[in-house]
């Protein structure tokens, strides 16, 4: 087991009306003005919104509101959010919504307290050294950053998706109610259950040994959101499986399945994001579309895991070398995906690569030749290009 640190400082009030405690939770934090963040306007309509605004009321915190993110957040949005923050002396921001509304607003947080651009920490020119604190009040499960350390924001000059960590993001609280989840449309539950599932197999797939504790609870959590998964694409109000579901989200991304293994991979990620930042494809979806291609690319380098995965994870009976066993938990995965009509391919979400963009991809994701991506094998920027090829 690998030496780590495990930090998740966030206050999670998990249940059934949960969000009737936000006036007070954000009274807890002792702030004076509050921005309320939200989407394209789920929650205007399921009504949340306004019971949002209404606690706060009751509570007599003043607040102003911000809507408008997108799936892939924007740069410019967050600037508008910086601004305004300014402008009002806002100095806590309640992020209503999902990964992207979160991501968002802790830009917007970062960006307040630094005197240059925001996008310095997401290029990797600088290391924020203080932030707006952020609350969620969550609304669908998958990105995990009610309780992550990251935050990813789309550039539109130039469309780079790029990610920032820093603990100053972790959010001070999160408010989970599993109920406000049963608007999702079916599209969005499966893409936020692979979305939840690939933030440990990115951990799980690594390079180091004895790690019985962590592989345990990976798979096992992998396993609970393969099941509820299914079930919600029968029944989308099953309470208990979104309620299984949306704290396998936060579980999965708090760090906890990572501890012992060295970081993982995260290569899968680092091709998605190319991807959501050129075509905007829901992020769960392009995940599921490469990481068959990804998988099988390194397989020859990881054949154990693989193998041990897919027995415990996907079932498969031990076959003649861990290989061979490895490439059945592959095939198992990716009908797994299907089952949730999710894309095993680029061109199933109706994007049919050119040789351009297959070189503009790889481009991007290896910043250009400047950079590796994944543990498992490191790929280089040829690599890259042959993922890509292999699942367009
Ligand atoms: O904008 P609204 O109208 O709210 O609609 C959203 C959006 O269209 C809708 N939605 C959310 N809750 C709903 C709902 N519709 C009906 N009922 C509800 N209860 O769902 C759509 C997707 O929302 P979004 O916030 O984009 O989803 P998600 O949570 O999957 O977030 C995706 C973003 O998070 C990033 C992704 O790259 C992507 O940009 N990630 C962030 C991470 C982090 N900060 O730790 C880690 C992840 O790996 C990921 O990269
Ligand atoms: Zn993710």
């Amino acid at each position: 087991m690998e030496n780590f640190q495990y930090y998740t400082p966030t206050k999670v009030i998990f249940g059934k009306g949960s969000e009737k405690q936000v006036g007070k939770l954000v009274r807890q934090q002792g702030c004076g003005k509050v921005l309320v963040h939200y989407g394209s306007g789920s929650v205007v309509r399921c009504g949340l919104l306004n019971r949002i605004c209404a606690s706060l009321d009751r509570e007599e915190i003043p607040y102003t509101t911000l809507g408008g993110v997108v799936p892939n957040p924007r740069l410019s949005l967050v600037y508008q959010g910086i601004d305004l923050c300014r402008r009002e002396k806002i100095d806590f921001i309640l992020a209503v919504g999902g990964g992207s509304v979160i991501d968002s607003a802790k830009a917007i947080g970062y960006g307040v307290k630094y005197d240059g651009d925001v996008w310095d920490f997401y290029s990797g020119k600088q290391q924020a050294e203080d932030s707006i604190p952020v609350g969620v009040v969550l609304t669908i499960s998958a990105a995990g950053s009610e309780m992550s350390d990251s935050s990813v924001i789309t550039n539109e000059d130039g469309w780079l998706k790029r990610g920032y960590s820093s603990d100053l993001g972790r959010a001070r609280f999160a408010v989970m109610n599993p109920e406000l989840t049963m608007t999702l449309p079916k599209y969005q539950t499966a893409s936020g259950c692979v979305d939840i599932m690939m933030h440990t197999m990115e951990r799980y797939f690594n390079r180091s040994e004895n790690m019985e504790l962590t592989d345990g609870i990976s798979e096992h959590l992998l396993r609970t959101v393969m099941k509820n998964a299914k079930i919600l694409m029968k029944e989308p109000d099953n309470y208990n499986a979104r309620a299984e579901v949306m704290w396998a989200g936060s579980l999965s991304h708090n760090g906890l399945t990572g501890c012992g293994t060295g970081g993982g991979d995260w290569a899968c990620h680092q091709l998605e994001h190319e991807l959501g930042g050129m075509f905007d494809v829901a992020h769960g979806a392009g995940l599921a579309a490469v990481w068959g291609s990804w998988a099988r690319y390194v397989l020859p380098e990881g054949a154990a895991r693989f193998a041990q995965f897919a027995v415990n994870v996907m079932g498969v009976d031990p076959k003649e070398s861990d290989e061979a066993t490895g490439l059945k938990g592959i095939e198992a995965m990716e009908m797994f995906y299907r089952t949730l009509e999710m894309p095993v391919k680029i061109s199933d979400m109706g994007i049919l690569l050119t040789e351009e963009q297959m070189n503009e991809l790889a481009d991007k994701c290896s910043h250009f030749r400047k950079r590796t991506v994944g543990c498992v094998k490191r790929l280089t920027r040829d690599d890259v290009y042959q993922i890509y090829r292999n699942a367009r």
